[in-house]
């Protein structure tokens, strides 16, 4: 009996310091530090022209900046449909932080908050100030809203300074509103927000520099071509107004250049992020790092002597001073690594919706045979349907040679359009191969989303002048050719209806 009370006296306290490690190290999690110089210039790639010298925003300013506060936030209607004494009562409550990153524990929890920073509006205004968001705007733009008013873009705040109106969440440009009004998170974004801004600074004669003078695309190294050396504010305003859901303008493209927006299914697997493969994707800081760059960060590099953050010329005078006047004030805050790595969970754990196409197995087979022969297996192989290579946007560019030691490059190039790849800020000189998973629930396709369907993708007379894209058709042409990826255009009928039906498949 002694033996045995002796046996409990060592072995007790032996347990409890093992479950009370079991309890810690399960809390613990691992965040990777996502302003990490030497990771930073690792995961972005150079801009075509090497000769650039490009810095980022040094650790310490980075880590400096205010961080972003995840409030409660609540949905935000078209006028009519608000229900009575709304937004007073949103006044009236209390400022909440939703969530407490130091309770987390399991990756349920992770993926949960993630899902709240993946809805935090970036930028916030005070929501007295005026909004133009009536049934006669729904109307008018296009805009998408929800079976009972509620407009998916948009959320309001309740912080400590009052109730705010904030937009540019993640799920502002990568949710999808279908027909049925069901919305879909990771989706193919459909928010016509360049159209909306389009519509608000006209009707409000805003005056607004065109592109390629403004700071959204400029790249001081460019040559612009005499077509955009031409147009005006008024350009820039159609400009805005002629780009479709699925497409958007993104900071470093600009509006010369919109991209389609990319489905966030799957992700995990995909190498490099972005049409032109601008940021390597090795592991999840690399997302972590993706985000906080284009919530705005990127426009604070400097490329040479040039910040494009306008008013801005050296990492020092970043201050959040002008969080609220400036038009990427946002920027001026960074998420906290904790937001960051719940944010990534909660978009690696994205589930695509079931597929509603149904083709006979018959159809598929013969789709599948075809697409085989027609050689799309070997840009776009399964499992993924990408080989998650990049490819030199156009054979004139000639790959440096420090690129094929570190990039991923398949030396053909599909000769679509150049203008992104080589003549922006988000340029490298490559495109990748996108992913083929999902392509039935998407309507921009190609880069900058000039095309609607993946039956347009397959159609010979797009590679003609006369051709209207039947996705984004810039202002100031009537017609013009989708040239490039010149593959599967000479199939018969039967052959591409049965391709078609394979890639809707996917
Ligand atoms: C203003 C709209 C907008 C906002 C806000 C936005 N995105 Fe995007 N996102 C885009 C567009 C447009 C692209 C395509 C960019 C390109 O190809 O160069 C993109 C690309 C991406 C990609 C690359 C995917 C791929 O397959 O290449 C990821 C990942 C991503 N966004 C995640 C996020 C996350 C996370 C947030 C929130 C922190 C966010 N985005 C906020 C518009 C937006
Ligand atoms: C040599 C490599 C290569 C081959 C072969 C190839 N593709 Fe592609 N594919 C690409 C690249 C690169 C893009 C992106 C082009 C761009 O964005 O400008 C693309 C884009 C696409 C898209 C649009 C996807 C999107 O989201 O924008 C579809 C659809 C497509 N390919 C289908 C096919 C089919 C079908 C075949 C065979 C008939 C095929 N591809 C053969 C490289 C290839």
């Amino acid at each position: 009996m002694k033996k045995i009370k002796y046996a409990l006296a060592i072995l007790l306290p032996g347990a409890a310091l093992l479950i009370l490690l079991a309890i810690t190290s399960s809390k613990k999690i691992d965040i990777p530090k996502t302003w990490d110089m030497e990771e930073i210039k690792r995961f972005h790639l150079h801009p075509p022209n090497r000769n650039v010298k490009v810095k980022y925003v040094p650790e310490d300013i980075y880590y400096n900046l205010k961080e972003f506060v995840l409030y409660k936030n609540y949905p935000l209607y078209v006028k009519e449909y608000e229900p009575e004494n709304y937004q007073d009562s949103l006044a009236s409550l209390a400022p909440e932080i939703a969530v407490d990153f130091s309770k987390l524990v399991t990756e349920e929890d992770w993926i949960k908050a993630g899902k709240l920073v993946f809805n935090m509006p970036a930028s916030l205004t005070p929501a007295n100030t005026p909004l133009f968001l009536d049934s006669a705007f729904i109307n008018l733009t296009g805009l998408e809203m929800l079976p009972d008013g509620e407009y998916p873009y948009g959320r309001y705040v309740q912080t400590p300074e009052g109730l705010m109106r904030g937009i540019l969440s993640c799920a502002s440009c990568h949710t999808k509103v279908t027909e049925d009004g069901e919305l879909i998170e990771g989706g193919q974004g459909d928010f016509i927000f360049d159209r909306q801004f389009g519509f608000i600074v006209e009707r409000f004669s805003i005056p607004i520099p065109p592109d390629p003078d403004g700071s959204v695309v400029f790249a001081p190294w460019v040559d612009y071509d005499e077509r955009f050396k031409k147009w005006t504010s008024k350009d820039q305003k159609l400009a805005l107004k002629a780009i479709p859901p699925g497409v958007m303008v993104r900071q470093g493209g600009g509006v010369i250049s919109p991209i389609a927006i990319p489905s966030l299914f799957g992700i995990k697997d995909i190498k490099y992020m972005d049409r032109t493969g601008l940021m390597k994707h090795e592991n999840i800081g690399d997302l972590m790092r993706y985000a906080a760059f284009n919530q705005g960060l990127d426009m604070f590099n400097k490329y040479d002597d040039y910040i494009p953050m306008s008013g801005f010329e050296s990492h020092e005078q970043i201050t959040p001073e002008e969080e609220w006047s400036h038009p990427f004030g946002y920027a001026n805050r960074r998420y906290s690594d904790e937001q960051l790595y719940a944010l990534a969970k909660y978009v690696y754990s994205l589930e695509p919706p079931e597929n509603p196409n149904k083709f006979s197995a018959e159809l598929l087979e013969r789709g599948e045979v075809i697409f085989a022969e027609q050689g799309c297996v070997t840009c776009h192989p399964p499992p993924l349907f990408t080989n998650n290579k990049l490819l030199p946007a156009t054979s004139d560019f000639e790959i440096p040679e420090e690129d094929k030691q570190e990039l991923d490059i398949f030396n053909i190039s599909v000769e679509t359009d150049p203008f992104l790849a080589m003549k922006t800020r988000r340029g490298t000189g490559y495109y990748k191969v996108p992913s083929l998973r999902g392509a039935w629930m998407r309507e921009a396709f190609f880069h900058n989303g000039n095309l609607a369907s993946v039956e347009d993708v397959l159609d010979p007379a797009r590679l003609e002048e006369s051709y209207v894209p039947t996705g984004f058709k810039p202002h100031d042409l009537e017609t013009m050719a989708v040239k490039g990826h010149p593959f599967g255009l000479e199939l018969n009928k039967e052959d591409k209806s049965a391709l078609v039906a394979y890639i809707k498949s996917l």
